[in-house]
């Protein structure tokens, strides 16, 4: 059976109490109410990483990092590597969000490196895609997302990708406050998975594809429910621990 996932990336965001708080306030809300048949996991800063990972472990959730280096080690100041990333605990990274690829120039040959890089070290990689505005006027919106899907992930072997995890993020919905409806997340989760099956064949059914943009506790549960769309990626509600639980029960 596919699993279904609900995700908070924090993004830049919260103090190191502040991140306690929220990682303590989830963990409460999660022992009041336990999530079933879905993996609870939070993305904070990497400097909170090892905190995170000890608060999530103890409490029924996991954790992962918001982006990681390309390279194995070495003189790249600044960076953090997937060695580093799983010596904390996390077992997640997320790899190529749109704010990553818009601000930091991420194309998809460096991200298919991530990819591959986070897989050796057993991490388990988010992989996000998603086309702008402009492209969805366009129409061009299935071959943006194809050539994102195909371009990161056709290189890795059956076992590997049989790990990863693939989020659907139109860009025009991410922080904006206008969500993909839950007919436009299905229609490319499906297509998404079709151009899995293209290449991976059957394992593609077990692909988890998660949905982000503007997804928050009033709506998770109606894009949930689409058979394509096998949870969330949650950036601005999962800063709120009721909020981000609340959309965990959303199944
Ligand atoms: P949002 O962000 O939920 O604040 O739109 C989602 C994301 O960027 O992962």
């Amino acid at each position: 059976m596919r699993k279904k996932i609900v995700a908070g990336n924090w993004k830049m965001n919260k103090t190191f109490n502040e991140a306690e708080d929220l990682l303590f306030n989830i963990s409460d809300l999660l022992k009041e109410n336990p999530v079933a048949g879905a993996q609870v996991l939070v993305c904070p800063p990497a400097l909170y990483l090892e905190l995170a990972a000890d608060i999530a472990h103890e409490n029924g959730f996991d954790c992962g990092a918001q982006n990681l280096s390309e390279h194995e080690s070495g003189a790249f100041t600044g960076e953090i590597s997937a060695a580093m990333i799983a010596s904390t605990g996390a077992k997640y990274v997320i790899i190529g969000h749109s704010e990553r690829r818009t601000y930091f120039g991420e194309k998809d040959d460096l991200l298919a490196v991530k990819v591959s890089q986070a897989l050796k070290h057993g991490l388990i990689p988010v992989y996000c895609c998603g086309e702008i505005l402009a492209e969805r006027e366009e129409n061009r919106h299935f071959d943006v997302v194809g050539g994102q899907i195909s371009q990161a992930l056709f290189h890795l072997s059956p076992d590997d990708f049989a790990k990863v995890v693939v989020a659907y993020e139109p860009v025009w919905a991410i922080g904006t406050g206008r969500t993909a409806s839950p007919e436009q997340a299905q229609e490319m989760h499906a297509y998404i998975r079709k151009v899995l099956a293209g290449k991976f064949g059957d394992a593609a059914k077990e692909t988890t594809i998660l949905y982000g943009g503007s997804c928050n506790a009033a709506n998770a549960r109606e894009l949930f429910a689409k058979p394509d769309v096998d949870g969330g990626l949650i950036g601005g509600a999962s800063l709120k621990a009721e909020d981000f639980v609340k959309i965990a029960h959303s199944f």
